[in-house]
């Protein structure tokens, strides 16, 4: 496939493309006990073990709503994505701990992407679970968290649901499940039980499926909006063109994205490959719960960037093959797989390392996808909008389009190369043939940036 992809194709996206940029609470809003937050599980989780850093300041959006909205602005966006903090917003996590203050941030920010015409991506849960439902309950172990997160979910509908059109609930239930409560290299940072995974993981199938249902019954008539989980995957590709081999490699995808994509996008179960491999430790659907699962998700919101080099740290589930990052595979393939639902990428992106300033290159590669294999790709996330605290790396690696300077007061935001060049597709909405949009060697060096690199960039820890 790489004399394919290796061939530029100038071309235009289709019209309503949505061009987004993004962010998650944690990582850039800092002011982590301010106004009445509670604190989250990674406020703890940051003030234990072996962390030199913690996201208490982060990029401070939270005081810099202005300099996010010109940042937004000079991208030339049609979507932010954003989540929102749920200790911010409850602060014990139960809706009697109701914040006024923590309400009110959110509300400005949301007025002022309606005043530069940038619609709200809304996640409801990025990581950030408020620490007294961990403390109290075991988090996401517990049952309890699906009526809770129903609660949230409510009140998130009912006071921001008339400004937005796009709602994500859990963002990669993959990530929260397997690193936050099975290797324990996220918060809240559980490991001494293998099967607690697959309980926490279906806890956050049934607390997606009670919020989609409810917005579904209350909201969608009236607000109109669509509802997803981000998922994020690997690709994996077959070492030789085997059977086993070919076999092996759908497991793998079926253990990282298939767990949480099959139950919501084909039959309310889980895939039979984590079925046969799991058997007892994996939790079962009552054949009414399947029903209740199945189909809860309105587009296919996925993630695709360095959240999967971590998925690889344990390789047990690479089952033995060959981890490649060819994006146009992986699209071909949810498409195949899920019949063929729209695909909105809500976080793409790669990072450089801690001290790379303003120059930088972004991948962008999603012509060829939607042009010669009919996915229906309807919009697409960088990630991120800003540098800020990128979990358990802290500030060792930089994904911001516009660099922060965490040593200045102000931390200003500057905008690098890759802001540029996100910038200039958008207003061109893809790479018409034109002889200003050739790639200048050394800046966007072509095997880099036009995605055959796909296949090389190196992912380095
Ligand atoms: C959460 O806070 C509210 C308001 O202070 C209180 O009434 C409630 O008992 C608390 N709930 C938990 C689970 O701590
Ligand atoms: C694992 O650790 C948690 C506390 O972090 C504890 O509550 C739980 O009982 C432990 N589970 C096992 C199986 O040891
Ligand atoms: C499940 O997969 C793991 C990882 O490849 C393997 O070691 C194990 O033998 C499998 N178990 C079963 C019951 O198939
Ligand atoms: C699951 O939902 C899809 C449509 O969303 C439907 O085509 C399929 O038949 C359902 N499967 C089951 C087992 O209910």
């Amino acid at each position: 496939s790489s004399t394919v992809d290796s061939t530029f194709l100038y071309d235009t996206f289709p019209d309503k493309f949505m061009w987004a940029v993004g962010t998650a609470a944690y990582s850039v809003e800092g002011a982590w006990e301010k106004d009445g937050k509670g604190k989250s599980i990674w406020d703890t989780f940051t003030r234990g073990g072996t962390r030199i850093s913690r996201g208490d300041v982060g990029s401070d959006s939270y005081h810099n709503i202005p300099g996010d909205l010109r940042a937004l602005q000079q991208l030339g966006v049609s979507h932010y994505r954003f989540s929102l903090s749920w200790p911010r917003i409850f602060s014990n996590g139960t809706k009697e701990s109701y914040n006024e203050k923590g309400v009110e941030y959110y509300k400005s920010l949301i007025r002022g992407l309606k005043e530069i015409k940038v619609q709200p991506v809304v996640t409801l849960y990025h990581w950030d679970l408020p620490d007294s439902l961990q403390t109290l309950f075991g988090g996401w172990s517990n049952s309890v968290m699906v009526e809770l997160f129903r609660e949230y979910a409510d009140f998130c509908f009912k006071t921001f649901g008339s400004d937005v059109k796009f709602w994500i609930t859990i963002d990669n239930p993959f990530v929260v499940a397997w690193h936050g409560y099975g290797t324990g290299v996220v918060a809240p940072g559980i490991k001494n039980d293998s099967d607690l995974p697959f309980r926490v993981g279906h806890n956050l199938l049934k607390a997606h499926a009670a919020a989609w249902h409810l917005y579904d019954d209350r909201y969608r008539s009236s607000q109109g909006g669509r509802v997803s989980m981000a998922l994020a995957s690997h690709w994996i590709k077959p070492s030789r063109t085997r059977q086993e081999n070919r076999k092996a490699c759908q497991c793998s995808l079926d253990f990282v994205l298939g767990w949480f994509a099959r139950p919501l996008f084909v039959d309310g179960d889980y895939p039979p490959c984590m079925k046969r491999n799991l058997t007892h430790r994996l939790p079962s659907f009552t054949e009414a719960e399947s029903l209740y699962v199945n189909g809860t998700a309105d587009f296919f919101a996925l993630s695709h960037g360095p959240a999967l080099s971590f998925q690889l740290i344990n390789d047990s589930l690479r089952f033995a093959q060959t981890e490649d990052l060819g994006l146009r595979m992986l699209l071909y393939w949810v498409g195949a797989e899920y019949n063929n639902p729209p695909i909105f990428v809500v976080e793409s992106g790669w990072f450089g390392s801690g001290n790379t300033k303003t120059k930088d290159a972004k991948q962008m590669y999603y012509l060829k996808p939607i042009r010669f294999d009919r996915v229906n790709v309807i919009g697409y996330t960088a990630w991120s909008l800003l540098d800020g605290y990128e979990w358990y790396r802290e500030y060792g690696i930089r994904r911001g389009l516009f660099f922060v300077d965490f040593n200045t007061p102000d931390l200003k935001r500057e905008p690098k190369t890759s802001a540029t060049f996100y910038s200039n597709l958008i207003e061109k909405n893809g790479f018409p043939q034109l002889p200003e949009n050739r790639p200048t060697q050394g800046v966007f060096p072509c095997d880099f940036a036009w995605g055959v690199a796909a296949n090389s960039i190196q992912v380095k820890f």
